[in-house]
């Protein structure tokens, strides 16, 4: 085994171009050298979400500049050659994700592979988020994990680098999309996680009634569309009556959704929580979560509740860390290039690709491509 791998990553499923080198000493806790993110946001601000084929340019044109970047942050020479001779592999997102954009990532990859004669290592995007509590704080086999974002929200017991099961996920929306989806409906400014969370904090969580769907079934598994729906026939019930929305009424609104999508996940993180505990008999009882909805002060704080009602840490990675970026994807190059995984130039971009093949596919697929 290599005593110490240094690896660069490549990040490109959604709208988030990202470059990053992380090196690691083995048995050490990894470390990120650089970590570099070129976001689209402005690029489909006037469109209201990620234009797929805007998203696959951007990035093509975009990759090359955060991989110099990285190189040079890194401190591993200014002259890319120079530095890309330095890295032992490249690790890339194959999937899951926006497929011109993967392949925009994976092409590059594979130039950079070729023409410095570097391994090439295709990583699971989902696994990249998965395994970040081990790059963060070195979090050890089996954790929960709770993924939520805008394009993901899935619970999934981390067993090993490559061993992911599956306990449950949306069946519809992720909790980001329809943060932001109800924003929209709201007038409020996107992203609309940050916006709802402002609002609500002025706002009466008790005034509206909202749904808590999928509560009376006793699995994992969750559904989001229907908050949104509720949302709009209040909306448009206060509409009919007043001709128009207070800014009361919108504080009210937004907080008692955020209130319901908290309460949603909290009762489900606590039914997850117990099948892990149960079946996988961790020493140190641990749950994780990554994506941009864990910022929310209040989500996190009914997860931190439930985490501690039932014996096990709660872990925020930061929220740089959280959200996409290439340096979990360095990291899970890591894990398994040392197990000795790697690829040829064949390497396929792929649009969908569940951590767990024998858990049954999810409905759908989200505005920022496929859940898993
Ligand atoms: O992980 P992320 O940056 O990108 C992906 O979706 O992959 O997550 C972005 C999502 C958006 O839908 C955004 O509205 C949501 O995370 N978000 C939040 C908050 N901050 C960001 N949702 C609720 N509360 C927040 N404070
Ligand atoms: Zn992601």
């Amino acid at each position: 085994m290599k005593p110490v791998l240094t690896i660069l990553g490549l990040e490109s499923s959604c709208d988030d171009t990202a470059a990053a080198v992380v090196r690691q000493h083995p048995g050490r806790r990894a470390e990120i050298l650089s970590s570099v993110v070129a976001g689209q946001t402005d690029l489909h601000a006037p469109f209201g979400g990620v234009v797929p084929e805007l998203a696959a340019r951007a990035h093509a044109e975009k990759l090359d500049g955060c991989v110099a970047a990285a190189l040079a942050k890194a401190g591993l020479g200014d002259a890319p050659a120079e530095a890309l001779q330095k890295v032992d592999a490249i690790a890339v997102t194959a999937g899951p994700g926006l497929i011109g954009g993967v392949l925009s990532g994976v092409m590059c990859a594979k130039g950079l592979a070729m023409a410095a004669a570097k391994p090439l290592i295709g990583v699971n995007h989902l696994a990249g988020h998965a395994l970040t509590p081990r790059l963060t704080d070195g979090a050890e086999f089996p954790y929960l994990m709770l993924l939520v974002s805008g394009g993901h929200c899935q619970f999934l017991v981390v067993e090993g680098p490559e061993r992911f099961r599956r306990l449950g996920g949306t069946i519809d929306d992720a909790p980001g999309e329809a943060f932001d989806k109800v924003a929209r409906l709201l007038g409020l400014p996107q992203p609309g996680g940050p916006s709802i969370e402002a609002e609500a904090k002025m706002g009466d969580p008790k005034r509206f009634r909202f749904p808590r769907p999928l509560l009376d079934r006793d699995d994992c598994n969750l559904s989001f569309s229907g908050l949104k729906t509720a949302l709009l026939r209040l909306r448009d019930r206060i509409v009919e009556e007043k001709g128009g929305l207070t800014r009361a009424d919108r504080a009210d609104l937004s907080a008692g959704f955020q209130q319901a999508v908290a309460d949603v996940l909290a009762a489900k993180t606590a039914r997850a929580l117990k099948i892990y505990i149960a079946e996988s008999a961790p020493a140190h009882p641990l749950v994780a979560v990554a994506g941009g909805v864990a910022a929310n002060q209040s989500i996190r704080a009914a997860l931190e509740q439930v985490a501690d009602a039932a014996g096990a840490q709660f872990l925020a990675p930061p929220l740089r860390l959280c959200t996409d970026n290439a340096a979990m994807i360095a990291y899970a190059g890591i894990e398994r290039f040392r197990l000795g995984g790697q690829d040829g130039l064949d390497l396929a971009a792929r649009p969908r690709w569940p951590l767990d093949s024998t858990s049954p596919a999810l409905l759908g697929s989200g505005r920022k491509g496929a859940k898993a």
